[in-house]
């Protein structure tokens, strides 16, 4: 089964899981394209959603799907999003497409996050993919220089500007072994919006397409 086939097949079960009326989170990255686009085709008529990205909202639009914003909603029931890496404890990596700071809001917002993926995205240990970092521009430079005193490397995501008008650090070789840690650590350094690790806040559930089948995850 090719990855975009394990992709919809992960995303049609993620919809199985969604009640109807309820206000859901939905991310952004061709998964849940996969997602939206099934969501819409099926019988489950959602109250409205947040959306992670202009993209995502978009495409719920044009599928006469409501998007609030997130300030209209106090909480969410859940999250369907995708990932670029999980491990077994469903922390993730995440932000390949940009969008990790309004992923990570409405994860905070969400009772449940569940992540669907193809089967290329389960890693032993994270840090193959360049670990995102979203910037406040005037910070690049000083970001970019911590990042080298930590042992990583960045790079610029040249022509890219986020939803929230700030740039993207990829940081490749950074040592990820203890991501909780390291989710914290870059917290805390001045510039930096968000970083991609998703360990804080990790996935509750998993739903892999696989040459077998949806396999269901948890941690
Ligand atoms: C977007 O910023 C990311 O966090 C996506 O969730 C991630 O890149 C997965 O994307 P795909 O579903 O396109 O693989």
């Amino acid at each position: 089964m090719s990855a975009e086939a394990q992709k919809r097949a992960a995303a049609e079960a993620a919809v199985a899981t969604i009640q109807s009326g309820s206000i859901i989170g939905v991310g952004s990255g061709s998964t849940v394209n996969h997602f939206i686009d099934a969501l819409a085709a099926s019988d489950t008529q959602i109250e409205a959603a947040v959306a992670a990205s202009e993209a995502s909202a978009e495409r719920l639009r044009g599928h006469g799907i409501e998007v609030r914003d997130a300030n209209q909603v106090t909480e969410l029931a859940v999250m369907i999003d995708g990932a670029d890496e999980i491990n077994r404890h469903l922390q993730m990596i995440k932000g390949g497409g940009g969008a990790l700071t309004r992923e990570k809001i409405i994860a905070a917002l969400s009772h449940q996050f569940i992540c669907i993926a193809d089967a290329s995205k389960q890693v032993t240990a994270l840090g193959d993919f360049p670990l995102p970092v979203e910037v406040i521009p005037m910070a690049r430079s000083y970001v970019g220089r911590q990042m080298l005193k930590l042992g990583g490397h960045p790079e610029l995501r040249e022509g890219f500007t986020t939803d929230n008008g700030n740039v993207i650090l990829d940081v490749r070789r950074l040592d990820l072994s203890e991501p909780l840690h390291r989710e914290q650590q870059l917290n805390n350094i001045a510039g930096i919006v968000t970083n991609g690790l998703f360990a804080l806040r990790p996935a509750d559930e998993l739903l892999v397409g696989t040459d077998d089948g949806v396999e269901r995850v948890t941690a």
